[in-house]
């Protein structure tokens, strides 16, 4: 029989995952306390909610497509020149983007075993290959990366730090890739939780893209300033790369509401050392208080851990056991982590709160 005619999506869609975001009910639970999708337990800036609600105040007006004072802010904060920024509907956008402006069929871009599962999603719906480059000890493999590249390879995606294994790689070792690279491969560092890592030889890219024709690094509002409902991300690149993407983009890609408190965001610069600094307090509380519990965690340095049980049953088994108290943590099935829950640093009463159950879970109560 033949098939009806009708539209077909390009090659490559119909072999897309659709990537499943955390889950957010635990049915039963008197209370939920979600530790899925690494949201900040301080919630956003007051002053980025004042701005946001403003913004009702004028909503027949389209945005400033340009997003030109949060250009501005950023630029600011970070010391960049805000041509050569780009803001985007979060970095998902931002990633899609470049992948559309970069690759097509035939292409190959690379991303490693557990890396982001956008990578993949937007590799394939620009109608390139993904090929997967192994990791070492959960963490992203320079040499692996260098060896996968071929004559067809047009862009290396690499989250530093990585969603959902929260290990880095050094910034020496960043430059090593760089190197490596040929001249035409677009590098594209995801820096989404930079602000979180107290690593003296770790750099989110900024360096790199100033200094390069073939770098550019990706940021988010969605984790330390707490507006991953807005949807807002920005990227830095070198001009050539700045001018594709802004051909690309939708002309209002960046909605009203998300550039006003992005603006206030990164103004407050008290918020995000409070978050930086709730963080690593319960981060370096919960791969204690986790290890000693018998389980394995990875060494993260975002805010959120990698939690690896015996077996994947066991996984499941504390997927439920915790799901039942309404604590929600993330299975890492998709991302080649069968055996492991990803789970997001919390207030310190959800901290504690998962790390009773566990123990109890464990017999170890
Ligand atoms: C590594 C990484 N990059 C990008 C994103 C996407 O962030 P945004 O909310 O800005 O789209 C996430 C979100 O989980 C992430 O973990």
């Amino acid at each position: 029989m033949t098939a009806p005619l009708r539209p077909q999506p390009r090659p490559g869609v119909l072999a897309i995952d659709p990537y499943v975001p955390g889950k957010s009910t635990a049915p039963g639970a008197a209370r939920v306390i979600k530790l899925s999708s690494n949201e900040t337990p301080l919630g956003p800036s007051p002053k980025a909610m004042a701005a946001y609600r403003a913004v009702a105040d004028h909503l027949e007006d389209y945005p400033d497509g340009a997003s030109t004072e949060l250009r501005e802010a950023i630029g600011r904060a970070f010391g960049l020149d805000p041509d050569r920024i780009v803001c985007g509907a979060g970095s998902d956008d931002l990633l899609n983007l470049i992948a559309d402006a970069y690759l097509c069929d035939r292409d190959e871009a690379i991303h490693t075993t557990h890396g982001f599962l956008v990578y993949p999603i937007a590799i394939l719906g620009s109608g390139a290959t993904p090929v997967v480059a192994a990791e070492k000890n959960h963490t992203a493999d320079v040499d692996a990366i260098l060896a996968a590249v071929s004559a067809r390879t047009k862009a290396v995606f690499l989250a530093n730090p990585n969603n959902p294994t929260g290990t880095y790689v050094p910034f020496d070792e960043v430059k090593r890739l760089h190197r490596g690279l040929p001249p035409q491969v677009l590098l594209v560092l995801d820096a989404a939780y930079a602000e979180y890592v107290r690593k003296n030889d770790y750099e989110a890219g900024i360096e790199l893209v100033a200094t390069s024709d073939n770098v550019v690094m990706c940021r988010t509002f969605s984790k330390i300033h707490g507006l991953a409902a807005l949807r807002l991300g920005w990227m830095y690149g070198p001009a050539h790369v700045v001018d594709a993407i802004n051909r690309i983009r939708g002309p209002f890609n960046v909605n009203a509401a998300a550039q006003a408190a992005g603006i206030a965001a990164m103004g407050d610069v008290a918020h995000v050392e409070a978050a930086r600094a709730h963080n690593e307090k319960w981060l370096d509380w919960l791969l204690v208080e986790i290890r000693k519990l018998g389980l394995d965690v990875t060494a993260s340095v975002a805010n959120f851990v990698l939690i690896q049980f015996p077996s994947a049953k066991a996984a499941e088994d504390a997927d439920a056991f915790l799901t039942e108290r309404g604590l929600i943590l993330r299975r890492v099935k998709a991302y080649k982590l069968p055996n492991a829950l990803r789970m997001t640093v919390g207030t310190e009463e959800a901290n504690r709160l998962v790390v009773e159950a566990m123990a109890e879970l464990l017999g170890r109560k």
